[in-house]
């Protein structure tokens, strides 16, 4: 969610957990996300094709809505902004995950290369000793040659929120008996293993580190198997209590450049109260730990679409409203969303280039995105209280082949969902923005910015 060029910052933060609300003083950390197919990612394929990658993005877009759309219908009862700690996920996997997450744990640190995943709120690496582990890039971590590495105690507040087990074998006259953990996840293998608290180091873009002392992680002894990839474990980001999103503080932003760029290195992710809050805010409702936004209206150049503005609107029921997301590459629009967008940009492209394809689902034309489009007007999405994402030709169409660009726009309903309302901004249409959740201010904010100025 997602390489660690990064920013200026005090090499050195300390702060303590004293209680569950985390009130402790400065915490600004900024983490390198390395997208999948970056030349920094050990899953790079440099004789992957540039349509090769557009196709792998389309399917990422799928796998990641109908996620989204059987989760929202799902939990349709539940008001809760949080998910709950426990509640299983989908094990994030290479083809529906774009981001990774790089950091070394414990003293001397060991670096650990995680996935990161929204939609799961625990840290969990494998640990020594192993009952199942699979394979990872360098040695597993072992707890007993940490000197910073502690155990949670069965009887901490944490281990409330301990996914998986009650902790019913807590022996509570034994404050050192340990707090288990049994992370599940609906599809693929589950980790479990004991809570424990070690320090994270994260390297900053000055080559500098970021040193996070007591991080709550899940130091996994029994983890299944897994053999089609190399990962030392799941960076959860999500709002339940283990998160690191709320160990520093609820508040987040990140910064996404050119997704189809191998060499761009700028991507980051800021977690804590330094998080960069700036530009235009909207109003943001945090439910079941998605992030839902109010659109209003779609322009393309000056023409605002003439679109009823309560078909983005969020009801009581639960399959609408428009989410914001980082596992999707793709936007999907409600249906009437998604025609008016097509047919306005039909309009304006029939006249110059020949259609390649044209279905109730996409649009497509022969050529190149890049030199057949310049001069197309930007689309813009506009939200409640007039924050907006500017899409210029790079965020809306994707080079599908070498001489065949679509709309990577689509309509929700394609997914076998002929009733679903639901909408999803996808990464594409936050490139090149920096994207602020402010969770107890319930703000979002976009400032279209070069990520690499944040470097500094
Ligand atoms: C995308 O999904 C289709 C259908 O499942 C599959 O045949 C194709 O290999 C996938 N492409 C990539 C690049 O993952
Ligand atoms: C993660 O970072 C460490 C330390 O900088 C580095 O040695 C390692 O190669 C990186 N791992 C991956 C998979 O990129
Ligand atoms: C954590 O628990 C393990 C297993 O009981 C024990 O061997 C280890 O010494 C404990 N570590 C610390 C730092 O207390
Ligand atoms: C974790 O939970 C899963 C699903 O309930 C179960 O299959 C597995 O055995 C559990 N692992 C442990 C170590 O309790």
């Amino acid at each position: 969610m997602a390489a660690i060029p990064f920013s200026l910052i005090p090499p050195l933060i300390f702060f303590t957990f004293t209680t569950i609300t985390f009130t402790a003083s400065p915490k600004r950390v900024v983490i390198e996300l390395i997208h999948r197919d970056s030349i920094h990612s050990p899953f790079h394929n440099h004789k992957q094709s540039l349509s090769n990658k557009a196709q792998q993005a389309i399917n990422t877009s799928f796998a990641r809505l109908a996620y989204l759309q059987s989760k929202t219908r799902s939990s349709s009862s539940s008001t809760s902004e949080e998910e709950e700690d426990y509640q299983a996920d989908v094990f994030p996997s290479i083809d529906s995950s774009l981001f990774y997450l790089n950091f070394s744990i414990g003293r001397p640190p060991i670096p650990q290369f995680t996935v990161m995943d929204t939609g799961s709120s625990l840290l969990w690496i494998q640990c020594q000793p192993c009952i199942n582990c699979f394979k990872q890039f360098g040695p597993i971590f072992n707890p007993a040659k940490s000197s910073t590495f502690n155990n949670v105690s069965c009887l901490s507040p944490y281990c409330r929120f301990s996914p998986g087990t009650r902790n019913k074998s807590c022996d509570k006259a034994n404050s050192y008996s340990k707090c288990m953990y049994n992370q599940t996840y609906v599809h693929g293998p589950s980790s479990s293993g004991v809570l424990a608290t070690d320090e994270i180091v994260f390297k900053t873009s000055d080559e500098g580190t970021t040193t996070v002392p007591e991080v709550i992680f899940g130091c996994g002894h029994d983890n299944g198997k897994l053999n089609d990839r190399q990962l030392s474990g799941v960076f959860g980001l999500g709002l339940g209590h283990l998160s690191l999103v709320s160990q520093l503080g609820r508040s987040f932003s990140y910064c996404i450049g050119n997704l189809y760029d191998p060499f761009y290195h700028h991507n980051k992710l800021v977690l804590g109260y330094g998080a960069r809050i700036e530009g235009d805010s909207t109003p943001l409702e945090v439910i079941n730990g998605r992030y839902y936004v109010t659109l209003k209206s779609i322009s393309v150049g000056e023409k605002q679409l003439d679109l009823d503005v309560n078909i983005f609107k969020r009801r009581t029921w639960s399959n609408d409203g428009v989410i914001i997301d980082t596992g999707s590459p793709a936007t999907w629009l409600i249906k009437e969303g998604f025609e008016a967008l097509r047919d306005e940009v039909q309009s304006l492209l029939d006249m110059w280039l020949n259609r390649y394809w044209y279905s109730s689902w996409s649009l497509c034309y022969e050529g190149s995105a890049r030199e057949d489009l310049v001069g197309f007007p930007v689309v813009r999405f506009e939200f409640e209280d007039g924050a907006e994402l500017v899409l210029d030709r790079e965020s809306l169409f994707l080079q599908a082949w070498p001489n065949v660009f679509c709309m990577a726009v689509f309509p929700s309903f394609v997914n076998g969902d002929a009733y679903t309302r639901l909408s999803l901004i996808g990464m594409m249409a936050q490139q090149n923005y920096n994207v602020a959740y402010d969770i107890d201010g319930r703000k979002l904010s976009f400032e279209r910015i070069d990520c690499a100025l944040l470097d500094d």
